[in-house]
């Protein structure tokens, strides 16, 4: 079906607008100005927000994308809805869309549900025209782009009549960025993958790489290699948090710190210092996704020790996540029913407006459990956003106290940081770096006493903390400081 050349892309089509589609797409229009990019959406609603002239207002928040959107937007770069007019006008076509977690039928609970991928492959299959090269940009579990491939040779079936010929390539092009610093991973990546056939058709995509990615960075592989590297790529990094969460579980039991044995080890140079840092547990949406990924392809292959091993980073991490709830219920003297705890942050990480599988969702779920009210302040999460995670309706501000004590778990929410009067406790779960510039003094007069601060990811001066009379739990931490 392939192409025995070389094309120079010169009209992209990218399907799926969201948090890798866009970013990514807006890079590659800035650093190729040569090539028109048109991402595409079903999403009306985000395709709106994409075209917004308040820059504020794009559904992705990422330092730096704005001014890469500010750039090439409405020149070479487009959002739209018309996804069959801009599929039949590309020479190249991404397909950036969701590969949640099936929920039901065979696999449920670890494959890849591969419905929106399949979708796209019908629509590109219907309205390409001429010779199209379809890249893999989603993470599919292996063997996917044979499926694509074969949608796409009934297509080329069903319209030989038509001239020229619809032919296609399959690649598979797995992104790399981390939320937060996508700008920067995708400016300056560490590796670009390229898996396919056709060295014809993995050259094309290569040189639009080129542009700004040095040639010793693009790596050629075998299709089935690079799916298989994308979810070990991620399997590799989730297994380090796992690794050293588990071993702040010991730190705190014994007396050491998690935060020196990390630093101890990474200097180890076969180690390495990065993803060693103890937190509440990995959230994101792919991490989960693609270890259960990986562990469903090894039960697939008879492979069930292989399997039992990754799912073990995923059982430790959720493990992990509900030992920090319990554990702030023992500190405040065995329940927290009625008591005030003041959640700072919601996103998964630091520089995000993301909450996919964010730690918060099941700790704060535990604590409501548990009776306590909290609430819940993210410098880029909104109540809705929280309310849809939670399952649950907040408390109006303000509310009466009847509410308030009557002990039924509960939570509200704040735009604003001053959430700590008549607070129990204060539990800290994503890195903001506001959070690291709290005035503990003027804190520990608002709070109930005797008040807790919970550190999950040790950011916090300790010193001003604990010379602000308060108690202090830090992730990893078995100096007991406050006991
Ligand atoms: P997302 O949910 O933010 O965006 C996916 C978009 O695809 C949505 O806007 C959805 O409306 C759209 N879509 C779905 N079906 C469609 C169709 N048939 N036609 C047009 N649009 C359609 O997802 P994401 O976070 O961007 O992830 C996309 C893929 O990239 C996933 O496979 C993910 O595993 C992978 N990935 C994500 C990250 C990350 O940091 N989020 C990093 C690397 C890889
Ligand atoms: C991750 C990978 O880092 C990317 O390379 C990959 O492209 C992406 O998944 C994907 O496929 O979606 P991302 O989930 O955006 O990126 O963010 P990470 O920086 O990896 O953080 C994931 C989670 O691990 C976060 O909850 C973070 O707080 C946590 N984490 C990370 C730690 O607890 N400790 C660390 O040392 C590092």
């Amino acid at each position: 079906m392939g192409r025995n050349l070389v094309i120079t892309v010169k009209n992209i089509c990218c399907i799926g607008a969201g948090y890798v589609g866009g970013p990514t797409m807006a890079v590659i229009a800035d650093k190729c100005p040569h090539i028109k990019v048109n991402v595409v959406d079903i999403n009306t609603q985000k395709i709106n927000q994409w075209n917004n002239s308040d820059l504020n207002n794009l559904p992705v928040f990422e330092p730096n994308l704005d001014k890469v959107i500010n750039r090439c937007r409405d020149k070479n770069l487009h959002f739209s809805t018309d996804i069959r007019e801009h599929i039949s006008m590309a020479d190249m076509v991404f397909i950036s869309v969701n590969t949640p977690t099936k929920q039901k039928g065979i696999g449920a609970g670890k494959a890849s549900d591969l419905k929106w991928v399949e979708a796209c492959a019908r629509e590109v299959a219907k309205y390409a025209k001429g010779h199209t090269i379809v890249v893999e940009k989603s993470t599919l579990p292996v063997r996917t782009a044979e499926v694509i491939k074969t949608i796409l040779e009934v297509a080329h079936k069903n319209y030989k009549d038509l001239e020229p010929v619809p032919t296609f390539d399959v690649l598979s092009n797995p992104e790399f960025l981390s939320e937060g610093t996508a700008i920067n991973d995708l400016e300056n990546p560490d590796r670009i993958l390229i898996g396919g056939e056709n060295l014809n058709a993995m050259e094309s995509l290569s040189n639009i790489y080129l542009n700004w990615v040095p040639k010793s960075k693009i790596l050629f592989t075998n299709i089935w290699s690079s799916e298989l590297a994308k979810l070990t790529a991620n399997a590799f990094l989730a297994q380090r948090i796992s690794s050293i969460n588990s071993i702040s579980a010991i730190c705190e039991a014994t007396g050491a710190n998690v935060r020196e044995v990390s630093r101890a080890i990474g200097l180890d140079s076969r180690i390495g210092a990065k993803f060693l840092n103890s937190g509440p547990g990995f959230g994101g949406s792919c991490f989960k996704k693609d270890i259960l990924n990986l562990v469903y392809l090894a039960k697939y292959y008879g492979l069930h020790k292989v399997a039992d091993f990754w799912e073990s980073v995923v059982d430790i991490n959720n493990w992990h996540q509900s030992r920090i709830s319990q554990l702030i219920v023992k500190k405040l003297f065995g329940t927290i029913s009625g008591k005030k705890i003041a959640i700072l942050g919601f996103a998964f990480k630091a520089n995000t407006n993301d909450t996919r599988e964010s730690a918060a969702i099941q700790i704060c779920k535990e604590l409501i459990e548990e009776g306590a009210n909290l609430i819940i302040y993210d410098p880029k999460v909104d109540q809705n956003q929280i309310t849809i995670d939670l399952g649950l309706e907040p408390l109006e501000k303000n509310c009466s106290n009847k509410e308030f004590i009557s002990g039924m778990g509960s939570w509200e929410f704040s735009n604003k940081l001053n959430i700590f009067e008549n607070s129990h406790a204060v539990l800290v779960l994503t890195e903001w770096e506001e959070f690291m510039n709290i005035e503990w003094q003027k804190v520990s007069l608002q709070m109930e006493n005797p008040a807790w601060i919970f550190d999950a990811r040790s950011i916090l001066n300790h010193k001003k903390v604990l010379d602000a009379g308060l108690n202090l739990w830090r992730i990893g931490d078995g100096s007991n400081l406050s006991q």
